[in-house]
């Protein structure tokens, strides 16, 4: 049916008779003669109707949008004046001999060219909105990021070994999603949050070097960088410490945007512990192109009567920062307020800011709501910290460490956004030396900040049982733009110490027996040391695309409820189908506003 794709016409090609197939772009009907952009994957190319060809002219007037058809003709010229230097193919045209229609279209729901839709109709008629060019690159770019990460992983000694999707539980902090097994009525398998414990089995197999694009689940809050159904390009070494590790992953991400980005990453990204990125940025995922940093003052603020300063100061897990904003003083009142709301949004009570208007004229020169708290040493050494400078604004937050660091990190880049800072091209960074645990306060136990599997730091092994917050870890997230593309760690390979850690995160002898077993009872015969990291594969290629959500680089995404709107799942089952699983539904208590 087709010698070339639309896409491909060029001068090279006039005087050729060609075949194209395609869908119905736009049709233009101009007295006589019939214009069809005619469409597909590469491209759009221009097909002529004249009269003379009275059959094909016929059919010609009767085809619509989105009508896939079949053409012969020959490549010609476009007469001057009509060249379309915007188009790839618009110094050509195609002169129609013969058209056959190989299906009709009802009037789509939106037009191919249309990028105003919202996104509720394009993903209920995903097949038409993935027609649109834009989409269509970005699905070949996510395959050929597939395509060159295999290669690279291939000349590097690595195996694509898959792993089951109907399993037991992977602890990495999210919900399971579970599928109730009919052969053993009242038992449920779990869909993979990530093919962890399988991929170090395989190391205890021997496998050496092991690799798969997966896809993972689970069931936690929805963002645009999130989906419940992701894909991880995930991997597994033997024998390799953290940095050759990194080296070998690293070496990959440079490739990748070499290769298919034309763009040429740093030699060496730069490494940050994870206390550091805390304390300068207030994420463990800083995004480096925003040059603001925070400033600690908690020691300034240790005596001033201001309590909404000095309580933070004094309590060991509360924290006061600073984030001077250059220039920032020309900020109104209602912007002002506007990020007072954001940082709200993290938990923030307030923000309390001084404009400096003359750095030098003392308290004269600073407009503020909290100046008037503080005494002029304090505001001295508050200028001179920060290194503010007329014109500057700074802000503070005060609080638990946690509110804080999550309140001015979002702030800072927030800020550095609105405010045009953010430098251009790409900034990763390494995050390393993560804490092992943080305590949770609501189920009042430790957690694994990276998951339980994570090795600890080989020298602080006396401390896992006495004073577990002190331990670190032996993981390490990749951090691009402010987006956590991947992590991984070096992994436990020690059956008495994997118990420990259990232990440590509440999950007793019986319970780690019934749970893991299976791993602790690997680790016993023969685990070679081991470690690896996994990538998130949408969120890489949502980056490289520069599209703002996961959801534009998948095909067939859910939405931020985690349903689809082209299928319609979930959906209801038959009582058949649930007696069947052994299932009987409760009542559904509906969410408020459902
Ligand atoms: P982690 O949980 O950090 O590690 O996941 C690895 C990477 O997967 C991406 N990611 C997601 N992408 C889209 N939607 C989601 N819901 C989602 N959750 C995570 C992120 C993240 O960096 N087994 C470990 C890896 C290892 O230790 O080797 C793991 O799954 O980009
Ligand atoms: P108030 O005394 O409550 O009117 O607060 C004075 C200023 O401090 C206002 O600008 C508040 O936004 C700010 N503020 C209040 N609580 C905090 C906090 N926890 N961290 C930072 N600023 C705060």
């Amino acid at each position: 049916m087709r010698s070339h794709y639309c896409g491909e016409l060029n001068e090279s090609l006039i005087g050729q008779e060609i075949q194209l197939a395609g869908w119905v772009n736009r049709r233009r009907d101009h007295g006589g003669v019939i214009f069809i952009d005619l469409r597909d994957r590469e491209g759009l190319a221009q097909v002529v109707f004249d009269p003379d060809h009275a059959d094909s002219f016929a059919i010609a007037e009767q085809v619509r949008s989105e009508y896939v058809i079949n053409i012969n003709g020959v490549v010609r010229e476009r007469p001057e004046g009509t060249i379309n230097e915007e188009m790839p193919t618009g110094k050509v045209e195609v002169l129609v001999s013969q058209v056959t229609v190989l299906n009709r279209a009802e009037t789509p729901p939106f037009m191919v060219d249309d990028n105003s839709m919202g996104e509720d109709i394009r993903l209920r008629y995903r097949y038409i909105d993935l027609r649109r060019p834009v989409m269509q690159q970005r699905m070949k770019l996510r395959a050929t990021v597939t395509r060159q990460m295999r290669r690279y992983l291939d000349e590097n000694g690595f195996l694509d070994v898959e792993t089951p999707m109907l399993t037991r539980a992977t602890p990495e902090g999210a919900r399971d999603y579970l599928v109730p097994s009919r052969t053993h009525p009242g038992e449920f398998f779990a869909l993979p949050q990530s093919p962890q414990l399988f991929k170090q089995l395989l190391m205890v197999s021997g496998m050496d070097r092991y690799y798969q694009i997966v896809r993972c689940f689970r069931d936690e809050d929805l963002r645009a960088d999130r989906q419940p159904e992701f894909t991880q390009l995930d991997i597994e070494t033997s024998f390799l410490n953290e940095t050759q590790i990194m080296e070998l992953m690293e070496n990959m991400v440079r490739m990748l945007f070499s290769e298919v980005m034309d763009t040429e990453l740093p030699a060496q990204f730069p490494k940050i512990s994870y206390d550091e990125a805390m304390r300068r940025y207030g994420s463990d995922r800083p995004d480096l192109r925003v040059p603001l940093e925070l400033v600690d003052v908690a020691d300034l603020m240790a005596a001033v009567e201001f309590k909404v300063f000095s309580g933070p100061a004094n309590d060991p897990h509360g924290r006061v920062a600073a984030l001077c904003v250059p220039d920032g003083s020309s900020l109104s009142r209602k912007e002002i307020d506007l990020y007072t709301k954001y940082v709200g949004i993290y938990g923030a009570r307030g923000l309390a800011y001084i404009k400096v208007n003359d750095v030098d004229a003392g308290r004269e020169g600073l407009q503020s709501p909290i100046v008037k708290f503080l005494p002029d040493e304090t505001i001295t050494a508050i200028l001179q910290r920060t290194g503010a400078k007329s014109g500057d604004l700074i802000f503070f937050g005060a609080d638990k460490a946690k509110i804080v660091n999550e309140a001015l990190g979002a702030l800072r880049v927030k800020v550095g956004e609105d405010r045009g800072l953010m430098s251009e091209g790409w900034k990763p960074v390494w995050v390393v030396d993560f804490p092992m645990f943080d305590w949770d306060e609501k189920s009042e136990s430790w957690n694994s900040i990276h998951h339980p599997f994570t090795a600890p730091n080989s020298e602080q092994l006396d401390l896992l049982e006495s004073e577990p917050h002190k331990v670190y870890s032996r993981a390490y997230d990749m951090v691009l733009n402010g987006s956590e593309i991947g992590g991984g760690s070096i992994r436990i390979h020690d059956p008495d110490i994997q118990q420990q850690v259990l232990k440590i995160l509440g999950v007793d002898e019986v319970e780690a027996e019934d749970k893991f077993g299976f791993l602790l009872n690997a680790l016993k015969y023969g685990c070679p040391p081991h470690g690896g990291m996994a990538f998130g594969l949408d969120r890489l290629v949502m980056l490289m695309a520069g599209a703002s959500s996961i959801r534009d680089v998948m095909a067939f995404p859910k939405t931020q409820s985690a349903n689809c709107l082209l299928t319609g799942a979930p959906d209801q089952v038959s009582p058949r189908q649930l007696r069947e699983i052994n299932v009987r539904l409760r009542k559904v208590e509906k969410a408020e506003g459902e």
